[in-house]
């Protein structure tokens, strides 16, 4: 299979999975990031070529990645790091995917669209968990309803944030909650819109959070009302609807978010092993129009962290045996049904009664 591409962030906890796949489907991928030691340690594990270089300038990314068909970035939060490597991606004709969930790192991938086009290249961000499955979701209940105004969707991920996760999300919680009114973003407190979900497994509690799919799922349908909702404990919902405000004014004190993410660094290590192959995601989407028509769908599929990785991989291969060109989300990508060809996820219209209350107290 073809040597010439890149995963950059290839020593944190998701690039090394992605890696050790990639691997295990027959790729070479050229490993890279900014760390010799860790990159060279990996490298020799993996026999795999390797490249050590920072992020901080887009003529010397461009040098480095010249010889490549693709990079895909895992070195997040993508704030920091997905726009040079995009610059250097249109400059070297070098197709671009990443696994950002951050909002603002979509939006502003988009407006590189034109010149991904002209250029022949694909820039696809968010392939992992975030937002693969709710895209693909979006598309198939948009597709259902061509009418559609109201696009809700719904996320219960029974796993643990690792390190990158959790310093991303302390990056953005400084600013707030999110929803799209109009086709506009729009501030909006977590812990307040708060709703019952029925997922495929039950029902929960659920909050509204800034999800990518605020970004995304407009790119992918159009549809100019969208609010993403996250199950949590209930007791999240209470602490997050009395502390939003005053975690918000901390995290978005420098200082205070650095030391958070230092303390991240050294305590949260991931889901292992057998928790990324046993437990399970749920996804939920809705989309209502003015005369009260509606359509849903469901979702059943891997551990967050296990699709992630098990996407990314089949996202580069899809991106390298197809001509695709221009900003895009996973769903306009790589079709809808790009999730159905992930690790046996299943996918509902309606659910059935019956076998779904026989569930009900089994999970
Ligand atoms: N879309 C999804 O569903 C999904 C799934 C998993 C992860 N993610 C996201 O992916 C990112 C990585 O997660 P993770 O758990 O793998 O994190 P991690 O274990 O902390 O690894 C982060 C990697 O990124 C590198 N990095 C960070 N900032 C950098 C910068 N400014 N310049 C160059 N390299 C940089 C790190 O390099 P050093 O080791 O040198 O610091 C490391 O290789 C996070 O933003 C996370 O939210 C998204």
């Amino acid at each position: 299979m073809a040597k010439d591409w890149m995963i950059y962030g290839a020593n944190g906890y998701t690039g090394k999975l992605v890696a050790k796949h990639a691997k295990a489907r027959g790729h070479n991928p050229v490993i890279a990031g900014r760390n010799q030691k860790k990159i060279e340690k990996l490298a020799l594990e993996l026999q795999l070529d390797y490249m050590v270089f920072d992020l901080d300038d887009v003529n010397i990314v461009a040098e480095a990645i010249a010889d490549m068909s693709l990079v895909y970035l895992a070195a997040g939060p993508f704030l920091h790091t997905s726009e040079t490597v995009i610059k250097a991606c249109l400059a070297t004709n070098t197709h671009y995917l990443d696994i950002t969930g951050e909002i603002d790192v979509f939006e502003k991938a988009f407006t590189y669209d034109e010149v991904a086009r002209k250029n022949g290249i694909a820039l696809i961000p968010g392939v992992g968990f975030d937002v693969v499955p709710t895209d693909c979701l979006a598309k198939h209940v948009a597709d259902k309803l061509p009418s559609a105004t109201h696009l809700e969707i719904g996320i219960a991920s029974l796993t643990r944030a690792s390190a990158g996760t959790a310093k991303t999300a302390v990056e953005w919680a400084g600013v707030g909650g999110k929803i799209r009114r109009d086709g506009i973003l729009q501030p909006h407190p977590i812990g307040f819109d708060t709703k019952e979900l029925r997922f495929m497994h039950g029902y929960e509690e659920t909050m509204a959070i800034p999800w990518g799919d605020l970004a995304t799922a407009y790119r992918t349908t159009g549809i100019p009302n969208i609010t993403t909702y996250m199950a949590v404990p209930k007791a999240a919902i209470t602490m997050a609807g009395m502390g939003s405000g005053i975690g918000q004014t901390l995290l978005s004190n420098g200082v205070v978010k650095s030391v958070v993410k230092q303390l991240i660094g050294a305590v949260v290590k991931g889901p292992n092993e057998t928790h990324r192959k046993t437990s399970r995601s749920y996804l939920y989407a809705k989309v209502t129009d003015d005369q009260k028509h509606m359509a849903e769908a469901w979702l059943d599929t891997l551990e967050a962290y296990q699709f992630t990785v098990e996407a990314s991989v089949l996202a580069v291969e899809q991106t390298l045996e197809r001509q695709l060109a221009g900003a895009l989300s996973p769903a306009l990508a790589f079709g809808k049904d790009f999730v159905l060809d992930i690790g046996g996820t299943r996918r509902l219209d309606a659910l059935d009664v019956g076998e779904w209350e026989s569930r009900i107290g089994t999970v």
